[in-house]
């Protein structure tokens, strides 16, 4: 079998504020000044990845999200949003373009895509801007040494879209609280569900002690988290944040500190769990 040709894809998920756009944006940094070619999806309509990532603020303020770029929905899909009621679209339009139309750099080997989402009734919307979002995810090709991550809204509504289908590992994040490990769990099942391979935890701002909140949870709940992840990861709570957001990439100057060295941990994770991911492009190309 051809072996790791694919590039990876990594979607980050989790409750609400457990930190899902800082970790994206460090381990997208991360990775870039590596070998790796990077590019970072934000998926969600609060679009706070460009700033995370250290973008110019007066660049970051000027992204208009594909969501928004009207004109280039209906170029592919044949249906302007909001309009053109009862028409149908174009599905699985042709996206290839659109990193270089809408995708910023943001250094040498790190590039970003400005998604946003459509908020969708509970039964699902197959509108056009949904349909180009997914399209594009999925039809994004990757090479060797190149990474997707996304960095999704709160909660588990896009694994009831096409979106993340056939991609690689998902990272669910979670501090410690009752709550975040009960969504981490319900995630969890989502992402296998739709036939992600390597699932991990992330249990974030806490250090060490986030085996132990762990331990209590599961005690509580008679459950056992561990055995619905690959792997658990802790990061350190980094009181420097604070001082450094929005770019809070900046931690990574300093590679001694807790959260550094976690996301460095992390991203070997990855690349290791990637040397073994089955191909999942299969998923991809279905509808
Ligand atoms: N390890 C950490 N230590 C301390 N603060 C952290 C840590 N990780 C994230 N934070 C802080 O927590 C807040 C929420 O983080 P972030 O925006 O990354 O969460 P999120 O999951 O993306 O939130 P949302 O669901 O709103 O998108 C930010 O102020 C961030 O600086
Ligand atoms: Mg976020």
């Amino acid at each position: 079998m051809d072996e790791k040709n694919e590039g990876f894809r990594i979607v980050i998920t989790g409750k609400g504020g457990v930190g899902k756009t800082t970790l994206t944006s460090c381990l997208a940094r991360y990775l870039a000044k590596g070998e790796t070619n990077v590019l970072a999806v934000d998926e969600d309509p609060q679009m706070n990845l460009p700033y995370a990532l250290g973008l110019p603020v007066e660049e970051a303020a000027k992204i208009i999200p594909l969501n928004r770029n009207l004109d280039y929905i209906e170029e592919k899909t044949g249906v302007r949003p909001g309009k053109s009621w009862g028409k149908m679209f174009r599905l699985g339009p042709r996206v290839e373009d659109v990193i270089g139309r809408f995708g910023v750099k943001v250094t040498e080997r790190l590039s970003l895509l400005v998604m946003g989402t459509v908020v969708q009734a509970a039964a699902g919307c197959l509108c056009a801007e949904n349909v180009l979002l997914d399209s594009v995810i999925r039809h994004l090709s990757l090479r060797k040494n190149e990474a997707i991550l996304l960095d999704t809204q709160a909660g588990v509504e896009h694994f009831g879209r096409a979106l993340v289908k056939g991609f690689s590992q998902c990272l669910v994040v979670a501090d410690g609280t009752f709550n975040a490990l009960s969504v981490a769990r319900h995630s969890a099942e989502l992402a296998r569900e739709i036939g992600i391979p390597y699932v991990h935890l992330v249990i974030n701002r806490v250090g060490a002690g986030g085996e132990e909140k762990l331990k209590r949870f599961d005690a509580m709940m008679q459950t056992d988290t561990g055995e619905l992840f690959d792997r658990i990861i802790v990061l350190d709570a980094e009181a420097r944040f604070e001082d450094l957001e929005p770019n809070v990439t900046r931690i990574l100057d300093d590679p001694e500190s807790g959260y550094s060295k976690g996301i460095a941990a992390l991203a070997a994770t990855l690349l290791e769990f990637e040397m073994k991911a089955p191909d999942v492009t299969q998923g991809r190309s279905a509808s």
